[in-house]
């Protein structure tokens, strides 16, 4: 397993290109599955994950064609082969689950694996259930899959969710594209993410209304048909480099990143010492004077701070001017990050949600251990202004959501290096 070996060396100067979403990526490839058009996605980002999304619409008889070193995906799903998802290929990814509701649509049964759990959380997948049981599908879980069957095919109807969850409004927004009649979702996730998918399936001819408000109104139409979308900017990868600036000091600008994707956590970074300017290549970020301030952070729903960002921002807030109190409100345990921190030299009290930090001056180099996706680049943000070498172990996380890490950082002045393990 390969490691990455990062060294403080002072502030940073140049530019970072942001990629094509990851999590628009996972929900937009499964839309294939909802016509026997073509689908191509232009801008999509170069990561293990939509691989493993790309074997497993393959599994499913899906041509899928990656093109331009991954930056292009050209799918067609004229021929279904099978509607089983399997577990070997969804243990991997908890975002296989958004082939359910586009498969339930277009063939009337589908097959898929529970995700299971993952290191941040349970997180369940009753919401997508219960949201497509209310389009007329019926659920029958059994040794560990969910079968499922729309005898008769999907109506509209009402969806309400008690909490937003992102992944079960996609799954419905997708099924309630091809459902006969009108869908009405309350409580939608507004997520940019939402609002890209509802682009790309108005464009394959969907009829839509109100995505990125709480509220979406879906009127079904019989057939979609193919597409070309490009993949929005990664607010998560945007935010996470935006703040590699602001932990080592210097100016870096965020080439395709947009205000609008990042607006609750632009006021924290402001409240914090840090300013954004908008310019017509992204975003250009430098800390306003040396030191960090001290800021509360509590993680909501788009458009508040998103828990994608919580374990990047704890390590801003580790070399901050005071006491921060970091909330973590959407999963059970996403505070894996913070021992290792700790292990630099961090002061962080951890009790339940909550996470208490107490700013330090310097961070100390450490060998650390990367857990979840987000928590691996919250270390690596930490060793750019640490004192000394630090070793991050299981970088294969970083994979799943990060392209070219070394690169980008290298490229305005990081000291960074990824080393085959023995
Ligand atoms: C999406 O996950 C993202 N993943 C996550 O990003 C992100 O953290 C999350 O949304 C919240 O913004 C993708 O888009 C692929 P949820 P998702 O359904 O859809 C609970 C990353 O780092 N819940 O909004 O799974 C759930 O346990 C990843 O890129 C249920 O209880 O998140 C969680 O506590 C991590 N039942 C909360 O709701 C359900 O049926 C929000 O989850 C569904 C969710």
């Amino acid at each position: 397993m390969d490691k990455i070996v990062v060294t403080g060396n002072g502030p940073l100067q140049g530019t970072i290109p942001i990629a094509g979403a990851k999590n628009a990526c996972l929900t937009l490839m499964p839309a294939t599955l909802l016509s026997e058009e073509p689908l191509t996605l232009t801008n999509a980002p170069r990561l293990s994950d939509i691989r493993t999304m790309t074997q497993l619409l393959q599994s499913l008889g899906c041509e899928v064609t990656s093109l331009q070193d991954g930056q292009v995906i050209a799918m067609s799903s004229h021929d279904i082969t099978s509607h089983t998802a399997h577990y070997d290929i969804v243990r991997k990814m908890r975002a296989s689950i958004l082939v359910l509701g586009p498969m339930l649509a277009r063939l009337g049964q589908a097959v898929v694996s529970l995700p299971g759990g993952c290191a941040i959380g349970a997180r369940p997948v009753d919401l997508h259930l219960r949201a497509l049981e209310a389009l007329g599908a019926e659920m029958d879980l059994r040794e560990g899959y969910v079968h499922a069957t729309a005898p008769g095919g999907l109506k509209g109807g009402v969806i309400e969710f008690p909490f937003v969850s992102v992944g079960a409004t996609e799954n419905a927004l997708m099924a309630a594209t091809l459902a006969k009649g009108t869908t009405v979702i309350r409580n939608a996730a507004r997520e940019p993410e939402i609002v890209d998918l509802a682009v790309c399936l108005r464009k394959m001819g969907a009829r839509i209304e109100g995505e990125g408000t709480s509220t979406i109104t879906i009127e079904g139409v019989d057939r979609l048909q193919g597409a070309t979308h490009p993949v929005v900017t990664d607010r998560i990868e945007l935010g996470t480099y935006m703040l590699a600036p602001a932990i080592c000091g210097g100016e870096v600008e965020c080439l395709g990143g947009r205000i609008d994707l990042v607006g609750a956590f632009c006021e924290k970074l402001h409240e914090a010492g840090v300013d954004v300017v908008e310019t017509e290549r992204g975003l250009k970020v430098r800390r306003r004077g040396d030191a960090i301030r001290a800021v509360d952070v509590t993680t909501e729903p788009f458009p508040g701070f998103p828990t994608d960002l919580q374990a990047q921002m704890m390590a801003l807030l580790c070399t901050a001017d005071g006491v921060s109190v970091l909330e973590e409100k959407i999963f059970e345990n996403r505070f894996m990050h913070a021992p290792e921190l700790v292990r630099m030299g961090a002061r962080i009290d951890v009790h339940g949600g909550t996470a208490t930090v107490t700013g330090v001056k310097t961070l100390k180099g450490a060998p650390v251990m990367a857990t979840d996706l987000r928590a691996s680049v919250s270390l690596i943000l930490a060793g750019l202004a640490a004192e000394g070498e630090t070793v991050v172990s299981r970088v294969y996380h970083l994979d799943r959501g990060y392209e070219h890490v070394v690169r980008k950082l290298s490229g305005v002045g990081a000291k960074i290096e990824r080393v085959r393990d023995e």
